[in-house]
């Protein structure tokens, strides 16, 4: 069975297909869209070994030309010589205006390729078929695009919306436990920021999923996917609502930067580390019960994820280095960093006042 979740913003409505073997009918989802039956993927080299084969033989099925190219894996190909590779390569292969444009892989590949899609011919469609759980859940819908600066990361792209989204659950079975768990942690941010019953029924459900239960992870993928087609649909370019999204994010921002953006911690790791702490100083502040943040970090615990900054391996930098990085985050407005915090499971909120001794202090002391 395949599940649709709409994303219908006026003009470029689309639809998040999620369900399993939708790789191997990827031609039969893809064909429709076309003009002529010619498309253009860009993938990276260990997605590719994976899954390159069965998709294009799905779009052999349906009589669907082809051509594509692999990128090196990892966070550094999100960069001005990759992507001017791309979007050169893009147009040697003739990609017209009418054509569409297939990014087939994580968030690095749907990011990127979404932007190449955005700039080639001032924008083509493109169809992102996420291959990691994070992707899925997160990066592949709501149209932002982009690449990393030396100056940080994402300080480059543009919203453009993808024309499909094909969510395969099969290929979350290729993924090491690091990697689902650390897609898994934007999943918890969904119930986390705006979904009790949600959260209550990954607390039941998530060793399910974790374990590979289809059913259990089509509905991890869909109700993830609704929500953010929700908050998307509400604040596209994330003048207010959107910034929801972020949860768990400031935190994590500091600590990519302060392990080096290095595999000490995976982008979702310090997601759920992130939202444990924010849950924290959000319980501080009286804003929600003490149980909630130890109802967060025992389910974390219990996935077996990071949850503590001591989960991090090696040494971090002390709570004031912590809090200037904090200070460089994107959400940073006239100077005054903006928290997203919550008043208890599934009810979270933005907001600029938050005294930054009361995030020192809970960086002390979870540093100790
Ligand atoms: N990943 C956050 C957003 O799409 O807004």
């Amino acid at each position: 069975m395949i599940e649709v979740v709409e994303v219908p913003l006026e003009g470029r409505e689309y639809e998040v297909r999620i369900g399993q073997g939708l790789l191997d009918q990827a031609g039969a989802h893809i064909a429709p869209l076309l003009k002529r039956q010619r498309v253009a993927i860009v993938s990276d080299e260990n997605v590719a070994a994976l899954h390159l084969e069965t998709l294009t033989r799905a779009l052999e099925i349906e009589g669907v030309e082809h051509v594509s190219m692999t990128l090196p894996a990892g966070e550094a190909t999100k960069s001005w010589p990759h992507f001017t590779r791309t979007v050169e390569w893009l147009l040697e292969q003739k990609v017209e205006r009418r054509d569409v444009v297939i990014a087939l892989g994580g968030g690095v590949i749907g990011d990127l390729v979404g932007f190449a899609a955005a700039v080639l011919r001032r924008g083509v469609r493109f169809v992102q078929i996420p291959t990691s759980l994070l992707a899925q859940v997160d990066s592949s819908v709501g149209g932002k695009t982009g690449i990393n600066a030396p100056q940080g990361k994402n300080l480059i792209g543009a919203f453009h919306q993808p024309s499909l989204v094909l969510a395969d659950i099969d290929v979350l079975g290729t993924l090491t436990k690091r990697d689902y768990l650390a897609g898994y942690g934007e999943v918890t941010k969904y119930g986390l920021l705006g979904d009790a019953a949600f959260w209550d029924w990954l607390e039941a459900n998530g060793e399910r999923a974790a374990a590979g239960d289809a059913e259990a992870r089509i509905y991890a993928v869909k109700r993830s996917v609704e929500m953010k087609a929700e908050i998307v649909l509400r604040d596209e370019t994330e003048q207010g609502d959107r910034a929801l999204l972020n949860l768990g994010h400031t935190f994590c921002h500091a600590l990519e930067a302060a392990t080096g953006f290095s595999d000490r911690l995976l982008h979702g790791e310090g997601v759920a580390i992130g939202c444990a702490l924010a849950f924290e100083l959000s319980s501080r502040l009286g804003l929600c019960s003490q149980e909630d943040p130890s109802r967060v970090r025992a389910h974390l615990k219990a996935m077996g994820m990071k949850c503590d900054l001591s989960d991090i391996p090696g040494d971090l930098p002390g709570a004031e280095a912590l809090l200037d990085l904090m200070g460089q985050d994107k959400k940073v407005v006239d100077g005054q960093l903006r928290f997203i915090l919550a008043r208890g499971i599934g009810d979270s909120f933005v907001t600029a006042d938050v005294p930054s001794d009361k995030v020192l202090t809970l960086l002390k002391d979870q540093l100790i």
